[in-house]
């Protein structure tokens, strides 16, 4: 079974939940391929797509955004997830955080099955007025390697049992 994941990024911290989400699935033994959503890696070719973007200002970044409102059409028939990744704080590895607004549209365009936020990173150094000024207060790591692997690992499961019925 092949598994797109494809994610938004602006600051390169989405990156890296995306390869934990592909590397997990490639251990439970699908075929997972990791790429940004500016490719526009075409979806059909894939059994299930998994998409991902970064929060600002309660909406992915825009490069998601395009991505599933270009191939809405061809996820929505398949098994589809999203994520976000943003808090800047424990808040998303202590509860299970909503979609926001904006997302909660992505997810009806690709008719996807679920939605998780994961916590997100702000370098110190971070550049650009709104960054630099956040990362005064909110700079730090809250990425969670257990949830996302948890996450991961239900997809799997899902992606499993769909394959064997
Ligand atoms: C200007 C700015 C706005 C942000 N807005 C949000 C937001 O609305 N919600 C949220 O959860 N995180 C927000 N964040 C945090 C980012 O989503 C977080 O740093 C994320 O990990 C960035 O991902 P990236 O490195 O892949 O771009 C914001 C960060 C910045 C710098």
């Amino acid at each position: 079974m092949r598994v797109l994941v494809t994610y938004g990024s602006k600051m390169g911290s989405t990156v890296d939940i995306a390869e934990t989400i592909a590397g997990r699935l490639n251990e439970l033994g699908f075929a997972t391929e990791v790429a940004p959503a500016r490719d526009y890696v075409d979806p059909c070719t894939f059994d299930a797509v998994i998409v991902g973007g970064a929060l600002y200002a309660g909406r992915w970044v825009k490069e998601a955004r395009r991505y599933v409102k270009r191939f809405g059409p061809d996820l929505r028939p398949k098994p589809v997830w999203l994520f976000s990744s943003g808090p800047l704080d424990d808040s998303a590895s202590e509860q299970e955080i909503p979609p926001t607004w904006h997302v909660k549209a992505a997810m009806k365009e690709a008719n996807a099955r679920g939605h998780a936020t994961f916590g997100g990173r702000l370098d110190s150094d971070a550049r650009g007025f709104m960054a630099s000024g956040m990362a005064r207060t909110n700079a730090g790591d809250w990425r969670d390697t257990g949830q996302i692997v948890a996450w991961a690992t239900g997809i799997g499961t899902t992606l499993a049992a769909h394959d064997a019925a």
